[in-house]
Order: C-alpha cells, then structure tokens, then sequence
C-alpha cells in the first residue's frame, strides 16, 4: 500500500501522524510511506529522519495525497484538503463528525473511507485511540485553567493551590473519564478542592478508590451540575457520549452565577461542547469572556504539546494502521470489530450512527457496502 503522511495544517498544529520508528515499521511490510517535507519538524523529527526509515520526502502536500492509497494524518481535514481527498481514499485521522456537519458532507461528497480515531471502541467501552490525547489534554486543561485565572487573562486573580493561609480553588470537572481523571491528578497534586461529577457510578466508585477523600465524587444531575459550577473557580468540561455530539449540561443560567473572572475549559469542545457558551478557539486566540467567565475552547489542545503528543499518538495509532496497510480496510474492519466501530463514512454512505443522529441523516451497517 501507498501511505501519505501530509504535514498538518490547522491552526498552530504541530503533530505527525507517524514517529521514524512507525516508517520503519510500515516500509519493512513492505508498504511504501511518502510524507510531507517538514511534517514531523513541530515535533523535532528532521526529514533525514525519515528518509533514513524509508519513507520518500515529497515538497508538496497535493502530491502526498494523490500518490497514497491511505492517508494517516492527525486532525480532520481541513480546506484545502477536502479537494485533494480522492473517491475510495482510506483517511485515518481523528474526524470529530458529530460536531461537523460540513466536514461530513465533505467526506461523503469524495466518496472517502474515513476511519476515525476517536470512534475505535474496545469490548470494554474504552476508546484507545482517543485515550493518549485525553490524557495530554487532561495534564493540559489545569495548566491552562490557572492561566485563565490570573489577572492578565480577566480572571479573578487567584492561585489554583492557594498558599498557608489562604485557601486553594474550587475545581469541579465534568466528566471523570480518562481526560477527567488526568485533570484530577493535576489538580489534587495542586492542592485544589476537586470535585468529579459523572453519570456513571461506577466510575465514580473507581474514582473515590482512587483519590480516597481528595475529591468529592458526584452523580451527574442538573441539581449537582447547578450547585457545584455555582461555586466553582475553575471548571473543566471532559463529557463524552462516544461519537455524539457533547450534551450542553451547563446553562448560560448556570455559567452566569458563577463568579466573575471563573474559568472554564471545554476539552469536549472538539464533539461540540458542553456548554451553551462554548465556541471552538484557536492557540492562537484561545480565549474569550462570555457572561464575565473566561473560557478556553481550543479543540486540539494536545497540538501546544507536540513532542509529548506525537509519541503518545504514535503509539497507539499504528498497530491499527499496520493492519489496515496490511490487509485493506474490509478485511481490517471484518477481522476486528473495534477498528469496524471507527469506520464513519464510506463511499458516499454514512456508516456512524450517532453521527446520522446529530444531522438527521440516514445510517448504513458496513458491512451491506
Ligand atoms: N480539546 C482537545 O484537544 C481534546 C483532546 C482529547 C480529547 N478531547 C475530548 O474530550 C472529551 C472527553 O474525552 P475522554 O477521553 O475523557 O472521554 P471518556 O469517555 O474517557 O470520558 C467521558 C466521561 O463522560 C461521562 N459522561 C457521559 N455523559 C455524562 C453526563 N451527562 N454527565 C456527566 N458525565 C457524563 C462518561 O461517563 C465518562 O466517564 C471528548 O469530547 C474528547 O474528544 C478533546
């Protein structure tokens, strides 16, 4: 197979899909890799890199996707991609549809078979291609929550761990999965008060052994969401309802009784959010004030982190794009069904389900294709 590594191109992006170790691993299947020049440079991986891991350097991104069978990139594509997308092109990425109805539309125009990241599921419910990012964006969302507290940022001035004396923040996170769970880590190790809501007491008695008494654990309901984002400093929305769209639990009723100059970051920005504030950003511009709470709503958080985040990726993605290389697509998604769960769109057809609810669209099992 022809794989193409393009270099990506949204906002301050600066992930690869592949380390110099996945070419290797790609070429000695006997698969040919072609990758953008300077694609793996924002992770500090130089071209000769590559090439001395086989892969062939190419200068221009059209030509990386019209000589490849698939694509392996990081994020969705984005314009000027949707033009060079060719009609059976396998795309792997991370896609994010529920949240875009326009990039699906794309990929169903260009007759595409785009296999998302965030959608591979294990028997168990976990999702191991999303996992590694989460955790980057977990570790990520405190660092940039106490950034949005200080007073440069508009917020109200106050130090996450407090000092003798003073007492420490209020964060209340929304969602205890495993983006959750990392920005608990974090700011337990800050000495906040942390409290964890989620909708599934399991994981919230997993969560309680864990932490023992350094979090409060709460069922999610609008009662507890209401009165703990009240009196929160810092909230941090991690809910996910795999490949739907993020439900909006917090109200702009909600969000206005909180203090002014609290902070909110929406890592779930990415499925649309979960707050009726919430609006994608850039790390370029990532922040804005919306009913006097500073929000961040950067939907590729781990692309500030690119060397941590490119190796964490790495790792998990390229078992799955060894076998998709190795036996094409049908007889990957037949042969394991948690890659079959990651198939969003296939020649035209809308293989997703939740997908197909978020647009009102009709849904095809893959296998009738
Ligand atoms: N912004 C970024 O750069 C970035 C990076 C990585 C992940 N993400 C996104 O972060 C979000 C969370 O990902 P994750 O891997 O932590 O997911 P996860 O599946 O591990 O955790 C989600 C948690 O939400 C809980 N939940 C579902 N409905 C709920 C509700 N109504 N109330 C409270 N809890 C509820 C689930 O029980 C689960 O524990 C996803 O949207 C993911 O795409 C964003």
């Amino acid at each position: 197979m022809k794989i193409g590594i393009p270099k990506e191109i949204k906002t301050r992006e600066y992930r690869v899909a592949a380390t110099p170790a996945g070419v290797r691993a790609m070429t000695s299947h006997g698969h040919r890799v072609f990758i953008q020049q300077s694609a793996g440079s924002g992770s500090g991986i130089s071209d000769a890199e590559y090439e001395k891991a086989g892969a062939v350097i190419l200068s221009k991104a059209e030509d990386v996707w019209s000589e490849a069978d698939i694509i392996f990139k990081v994020k969705e594509p984005v314009d000027p991609e949707f033009e060079r997308m060719k009609q059976g092109q396998i795309i792997f990425t991370y896609l994010h549809l529920a949240a875009d109805e326009k990039l699906t539309r794309k990929l169903l125009d260009r007759k595409v078979i785009g296999i998302a990241f965030e959608t591979v599921q294990l028997a168990d419910g976990s999702l191991p291609l999303l996992a590694p990012m989460s955790e980057v964006a977990g570790r990520l969302s405190i660092q940039m929550g106490c950034s949005c507290l200080e007073m440069k940022n508009d917020g109200k001035g106050i130090l996450l761990s407090g000092v003798p004396g003073v007492a420490p923040a209020n964060v209340v996170i929304l969602g205890g999965g495993i983006s959750g769970l990392n920005a608990a880590h974090l700011a337990v190790g800050m000495g906040a008060r942390v409290t964890i809501i989620d909708i599934s007491l399991n994981r919230l008695r997993y969560l309680e052994d864990l932490f023992h008494s350094r979090v409060t654990t709460l069922a999610s309901n609008s009662s507890n969401i209401e009165e703990s984002v009240s009196l929160a400093d810092l909230v941090i929305g991690s809910v996910l309802i795999p490949g739907a769209r993020t439900p909006k639990l917090i109200t702009r009723d909600i969000l206005s009784r909180m203090k002014p100059g609290s902070a909110f970051v929406d890592i779930a920005i990415d499925q649309g959010g979960c707050a009726e504030t919430s609006r994608p950003t850039t790390h370029d511009n990532p922040i804005f004030m919306e009913s006097g709470i500073v929000h961040y709503c950067v939907a590729n958080m781990p692309g500030a982190v690119p060397r941590t985040s490119t190796m964490a990726l790495s790792n998990v993605t390229l078992p799955y794009m060894m076998t998709l290389a190795d036996k094409g697509w049908k007889q990957a998604l037949d042969d394991d069904r948690a890659l079959a769960k990651g198939l969003n769109v296939c020649k035209g057809a809308l293989t997703c389900g939740r997908v197909a609810e978020a647009f009102n669209m009709d849904c095809v099992d893959y296998s009738s294709l």
